[in-house]
């Protein structure tokens, strides 16, 4: 039924299949919770009655099923898609982010930018807030100025995480349960592993912008080879960003491709053996100009309608929309299967041991059943046995009774005759 209804559903996005699957799992403990009540209910009657037909260990065990119920409800709620974003200095990982978020949230620029992680998740609030690791205390923001400031504010290694709460409501993305990770330019940070460490474990998908007018480096190679190794087959993407500069150069555009998509399917394919050359060159390296794609979505009304754009820009924009799509169905694939299959298992294991207790105790109840049954038949078989006797000797009573009041009376007439 699920199946059925994400497909009828998923036309739009296939990010509803995440979200459709966390209603319906919701819905499905949220079933399991007034069974676990109900059996409760049911189990502590049963104990009250009679001790025997359930041990107080099991009785305790099926009582804590309440909560763990709940907990893993509680789980549920908070479960989300996460992705993370990264490669060097000014490739353009804040500008993508900013056009996959369809608005200038993130603080781009030449240079190195963005100085420590980012992390852009929804708030049911109408406006934004930034959380930063020194404080509990909300900052308030209501324009991209202010988040640039709340930043630069601080002094913030770049390890640390801070924390942008954008109002559902503003943007689709984020409303369909997407956790976007920004983070500072892989060449600044000599410690990549705590950085896989500290935000990568729980990652679904990871995205590598590269520059088209560079090529992959080896600290972005090496990142991904730690990520490999922690996270067993990582869904990784690669962004040829900046491809608008090849409007420069249309006549080498071809071959930079070539040596691009060369480099970067070997290096997925071959050395971290993630997927096949057919399905990385068409599910997982687009060519695209985060700057174009961002400027088409969040337009300056000032200015004119092709200012900004480069030649053979559509196309750009049009790869750019095929890779958002991609990565909406990687990534909601992924977290459902990583983060509801647990929580399936969970919930058979807790319908088994319910049906195995209750079972045992209509079991137990069942032989008791038995047992008195039997002694009933019994005293029944005592019963007519002794029943029979009585007949039989009220039978002869009587018998000898009117034996004796016959010769009584034979004497008696004997006697009155004599
Ligand atoms: P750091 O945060 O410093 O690591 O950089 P970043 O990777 O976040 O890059 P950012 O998005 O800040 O972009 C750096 C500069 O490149 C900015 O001036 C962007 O406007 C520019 N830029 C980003 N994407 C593109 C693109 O597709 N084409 C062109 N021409 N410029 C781009
Ligand atoms: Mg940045």
């Amino acid at each position: 039924e699920l199946a059925r209804q994400i497909s009828v559903n998923s036309a739009n996005s296939p990010l509803k299949l995440f979200t459709q699957a966390k209603t319906t799992i919701t819905q499905i403990f949220k079933n399991i919770a007034s069974y676990v009540d109900y059996s409760n209910k049911f189990l502590e009657e049963v104990s009250n009655a009679d001790k025997n037909l359930i041990t107080d260990d099991k009785y305790k065990d099926i009582q804590q099923l309440n909560d763990k119920v709940n907990r893993i409800l509680s789980v549920i709620s908070r479960d989300h898609m996460k992705v993370v974003f990264f490669g060097r200095t000014s490739n353009g990982k804040s500008t993508t982010v900013n056009a996959m978020l369809r608005e200038r949230i993130l603080p781009v620029g030449m240079g190195h930018t963005t100085n420590c992680f980012l992390q852009i998740e929804g708030t049911d609030e109408a406006e934004a807030y930034v959380l930063t690791p020194e404080s509990d205390e909300p900052k308030s923001v209501s324009s991209l100025g202010s988040i640039s400031n709340a930043l630069s504010r601080e002094k913030l290694d770049s390890d640390s995480l801070v924390k942008i709460l954008w109002p559902k409501e503003k943007c689709r993305l984020i409303r369909d349960d997407v956790i976007l990770v920004d983070s500072p330019g892989i060449d600044v940070s000599a410690n990549l592993d705590q950085w896989i460490e500290n935000h990568c474990l729980d990652a679904d998908v990871f995205v590598l912008v590269i520059s088209a007018e560079a090529t992959i480096t080896v600290a972005e190679k090496k990142f991904l080879h730690n990520v490999a190794q922690r996270l067993s087959n990582p869904n990784i993407f690669i962004l040829m960003n900046r491809w608008d500069a090849t409007a420069y150069e249309p006549e080498s555009v071809e071959s930079v491709r070539q040596q691009h998509l060369d480099r970067g399917l070997e290096f997925l394919c071959d050395e971290l053996k993630l997927c096949d050359r057919k399905q990385a060159s068409e599910h997982r390296m687009f060519f695209i100009s985060a700057r174009e794609a961002l400027l088409s979505r969040n337009k300056d009304p000032t200015a004119s309608p092709r200012s900004g754009f480069n030649e053979g820009y559509q196309e750009r924009l049009e790869e750019f929309s095929k890779f958002e799509h991609e990565f909406e169905e990687c990534i909601s694939k992924t977290a459902i299967q990583t983060k509801f299959e647990q929580h399936t298992n969970r919930g058979k294991e807790i319908i088994a041991s319910l049906r195995e207790t209750t079972a045992n105790v209509c079991n137990k109840s069942q032989i008791l059943k038995q047992e008195s049954v039997q002694k009933l038949t019994e005293m029944d078989e005592k019963n007519s046995f002794l029943e029979h006797e009585l007949r039989a000797m009220t039978e002869s009573a009587k018998e000898k009774i009117r034996h004796i009041s016959e010769d009584v009376y034979k004497r008696v007439a004997q006697t009155l005759n004599d």
